[in-house]
């Protein structure tokens, strides 16, 4: 009966079931975001000390690290931070420009552009201690940043 019970419940939260979590306050929401944004900025600055700069001793396994945190940023679904009313229109302590939720087209195109890019980041770390190529991949995710920030974020 239980055991059955269970079974029940999981099947329909599987079928009922569409956001992760509740939904998160507008504070929460713009503070994760920062966090998140400021975390893969700081695993973005050890790629770019290692395999741009070479002002730190190249570390395959650091940059493989440093790749799957961006990877796990961009892939978190990071919309969710992205709730009506978290503009700048309505708070002080957000650079989000409110375009961004006249733009739903272009702000799903810079999402995705993102999640490939750092998705690719971390396969080429995966795939070995190639510094050329692990560059050349930092640059792409580089412009998926500033695509994002050029269109919704304030200066
Ligand atoms: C989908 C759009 C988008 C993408 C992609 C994106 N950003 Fe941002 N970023 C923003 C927005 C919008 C803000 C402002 C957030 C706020 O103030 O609420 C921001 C803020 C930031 C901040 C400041 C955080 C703070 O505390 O205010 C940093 C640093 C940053 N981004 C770095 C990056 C880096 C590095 C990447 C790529 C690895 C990146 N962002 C990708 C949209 C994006």
């Amino acid at each position: 009966m239980r055991k059955s019970g269970f079974f029940l419940a999981l099947a329909l939260s599987l079928v009922t079931a569409t956001p992760v979590v509740a939904q998160m306050d507008v504070e929460d929401q713009i503070n994760t975001r920062q966090s998140a944004f400021t975390f893969a900025a700081w695993n973005m600055g050890k790629i770019k000390s290692q395999a741009i700069d070479g002002d730190v001793a190249y570390n395959e396994q650091q940059m493989l690290a440093a790749a799957n945190a961006i990877a796990s940023v961009a892939n978190s679904g990071l919309g969710a931070l992205f709730g009506p009313g978290t503009a700048m229109d309505k708070n002080d302590n957000t650079k989000l420009k409110p375009e961004f939720f006249d733009k739903p087209e272009k702000a799903r195109e810079v999402a995705i552009g993102f999640a490939q890019a750092a998705t690719k980041l971390q396969e080429v770390a995966a795939n070995g201690g190639d510094k050329a190529a692990l560059a050349a991949q930092f640059s792409e995710v580089g412009k998926s940043c500033k695509a994002c920030h050029d269109e919704f974020r304030a200066e």
